[in-house]
């Protein structure tokens, strides 16, 4: 049988079912957001593999990509106290953001005014009344007004508007905070495009942390992104996942220049399978087997048309059960798919209560080889009763798995079998001669991805 079904004006696809199959199947009219295809094809360019290894691209993307772009830097309920803060950083760009008022959160950079001493170090997080310096005592309020400068008779140019701390632009969606180094960037309502519409069904705000794990890792945090914005190396990397994942006729869509998704089918098997397992077959291993939150001992399976049917009713009860959430009103796929969205250019969050993740990805200092990784989960917040607490977060070195975050579940062994490639991929990529190869459709996300990378690049270039 060949493994390829070509798709007029859109090139080829997968074998196996469609999305439309899928949907008309599911009988439930996903909203349009979901069904909306938002592909076309980018080009077959390679990618220099320098892009990944060399200082000198590292250095474009500091100084014309990260100090323009809106950045993921914290959850709200990570600092949910008046003066609470936390130095977000990324290569030598250091910010520290603070929650100024009940509702307002402020951002600076992380030097001072004087001598520009660091004003708090690298990962520091806390509650403050003020921010003072540690070399001479010049010090701010939490709000960056100028409190006080000893011998303030020697400064006589320093006026207290003109040496307020240096602001860095801050807004929030989501349950995030966001910042922006550029003070004339567009605002983050435009950045986000059409991502914003897409979580109001089951918004980020109403969940909290249930994991909240950082890790180092030995590759470029483009090779650790991109091994996340597609489902191509499922087949390979994740084999025990086929019978219940739909992967290579997995559904992806691009937005404008900042916005990606990638749809994986849950609770259909692969279009790799010859042999693919029965409906029945698939609830159980999904119920009781590897994969999904919907694992709940003795639980008994439901009679339901399909896998897909079944998955979701699993999922909703438990929801209810466990996080007093209803989430009656979302459709199949919306419950049971693993639905992933990208903002650039490094953000990425998921749709599903059934895998509720979100990832971030960014350099560690300003090596080239090393990246961190994010990983939380975040679960209903119950809608009745107070908010729960955010979970502490989690700091695991280049040489700590995953699994030793149990807050993780069952997620930490998959994410193992992604860590196993991404050192090989780094040094590979140094050896290689020849540029890197992208598919069309499965990698669309990843040319997606260095299209706008190379937008702010040659911007920043051309100035
Ligand atoms: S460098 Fe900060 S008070 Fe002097
Ligand atoms: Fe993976």
């Amino acid at each position: 049988m060949s493994d390829v079904k070509p798709i007029e004006k859109q090139g080829a696809r997968s074998i196996g079912p469609t999305a439309e199959d899928i949907f008309s199947q599911d009988g439930d009219n996903p909203p349009s957001f979901i069904t909306e295809e938002s592909y076309e094809s980018l080009g077959n360019q390679t990618l220099a593999p320098e892009r990944y290894t060399s200082r000198e691209f590292h250095d474009l993307e500091m100084k014309y990509m990260w100090t323009k772009v809106w950045q993921m830097a914290c959850r709200e309920e990570e600092i949910p106290k008046v003066g609470d803060y936390l130095v977000y950083e990324v290569g030598d760009i250091s910010v520290i953001v603070v929650r100024s008022q009940e509702d307002k959160f402020d951002a600076f950079l992380n030097a001072c005014r004087h001598r520009g001493t660091q004003l708090r170090e690298s990962g520091a997080r806390g509650n403050v009344s003020q921010f003072r310096c540690p070399f001479h005592g010049w010090t701010w309020e939490i709000d960056g007004t100028l409190q006080s400068i000893p011998c303030r008779w020697d400064f006589p140019e320093v006026t207290d508007e003109g040496y307020r701390l240096s602001s860095v632009q801050v807004d929030t969606w989501g349950g995030y905070v966001f910042i922006n180094l550029d003070p004339s960037a567009e605002s983050l309502e435009n950045y986000l495009g059409v991502l914003p519409s897409h979580f109001e069904r089951w918004p980020l705000e109403d969940r909290y942390l249930t994991a909240n794990v950082q890790r180092q890792l030995n590759c470029n945090w483009k090779v650790a992104l991109e091994a996340f914005l597609e489902a191509y190396h499922v087949v390979q990397t994740h084999p025990q996942a086929l019978p219940f994942t739909g992967d290579s006729n997995t559904k992806y869509d691009v937005w404008g220049d900042n916005i990606s998704r990638l749809l994986t089918w849950s609770g259909i098997p692969s279009p790799h399978m010859d042999n693919p397992p029965s409906d029945e077959d698939i609830t159980s291993m999904l119920v009781y087997g590897v994969g999904t939150e919907a694992r709940a001992e003795g639980m008994d399976l439901p009679d339901a048309p399909t896998a897909r049917h079944a998955l979701a009713e699993l999922l909703k009860a438990q929801m209810k059960e466990v996080y007093k959430a209803d989430l009656s009103h979302l459709t199949i796929t919306e419950i049971v798919d693993s639905t992933q969205y990208f903002v650039f250019p490094n953000f990425c969050p998921w749709l599903a209560p059934s895998l509720p993740l979100v990832y971030r990805f960014r350099p560690f200092g300003n090596d080239p080889d090393k990246c961190l990784m994010e990983a939380q989960l975040l679960h209903p917040v119950p809608d009745e009763g107070p908010r729960p607490e955010p979970v502490t977060r989690r700091e695991l070195g280049p040489d700590d798995p995953f699994t030793d975050a149990p807050e993780l579940n069952q997620i930490s062994p998959v994410f193992e079998q992604d860590m196993g490639n991404l050192h090989r991929i780094q040094k590979g990529l140094k050896a290689a001669r020849e540029g890197v190869t992208l598919g069309n459709y499965q990698e669309i996300r990843i040319r997606h991805f260095h299209k706008t990378l190379d937008k702010y690049l040659e911007a920043g270039q051309n100035r």
